[in-house]
């Protein structure tokens, strides 16, 4: 069983989120941020290419056990854009959230359905990585609502809420998101239970 696990992310959303739902685990929890790491440059083509990327190159450096979450919106009238590519779709959240609107508002798109998803990859050092996989379907809203969370979270309503994710608090999101789901997948072959 692992002692100590390294995030290998710099998102403090993301570090947030996972730090809260590995909590009950007793497993020591530390971020690349907190370890004040390099960044590892995004150069793959798939969620599964960049996650196990950061967790390799990472485990390598560091020797510690490693996770690392690529993630990203998948939107159904952008033909899946900006997926893989969110977080290079413009320079902040502010202006990823304002240039998705503006897309979908001027193509006069009707369907504005999406999902996000996440792959989690997993290195150990010396073994094979392992991947964990989650996705969360639901809409794009073209008003912001709420302020917690990050990303694009005020403007994503999932299938069967009314409300974003930005409007409810990181345990209530874990329940239905991406994130949420793909660690769960983790934490019961960790841990054997979910
Ligand atoms: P990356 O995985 O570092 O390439 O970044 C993923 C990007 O996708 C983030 O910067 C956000 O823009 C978006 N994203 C991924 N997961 C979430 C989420 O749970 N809420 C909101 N935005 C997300």
């Amino acid at each position: 069983m692992i002692k100590k696990l390294l995030l290998a992310t710099h998102n403090e959303g993301k570090i947030e989120e996972l730090k809260e739902m590995l909590a009950p685990w007793g497993v020591e929890v530390l971020s690349a941020q907190d370890m004040e790491l390099p960044d590892v440059e995004e150069t793959g083509e798939t969620f599964a290419e960049n996650a196990a990327m950061k967790a390799e190159t990472l485990a390598e450096y560091t020797g510690l056990p490693c996770l690392a979450d690529d993630s990203g919106l998948c939107v159904k009238a952008l033909g899946g854009k900006p997926g893989v590519y969110s977080a290079r779709y413009a320079p902040d959240s502010d202006a990823r959230i304002g240039k998705l609107v503006a897309e979908l508002q001027s193509m006069n798109a009707e369907d504005w359905s999406a999902y996000f998803a996440c792959v989690l990859a997993l290195k150990i050092p010396g073994e094979k990585v392992r991947f964990f996989e989650g996705k969360v379907d639901g809409m794009i809203i073209p008003e912001r609502r709420g302020n917690k969370g990050f990303g694009f979270d005020p403007v994503f309503v999932p299938d069967g809420w009314n409300k974003t994710f930005a409007e409810v608090e990181g345990n209530e999101k874990a329940a239905v998101s991406h994130r949420g789901k793909a660690l769960r997948c983790f934490i019961e072959e960790m841990f054997g239970a979910k």
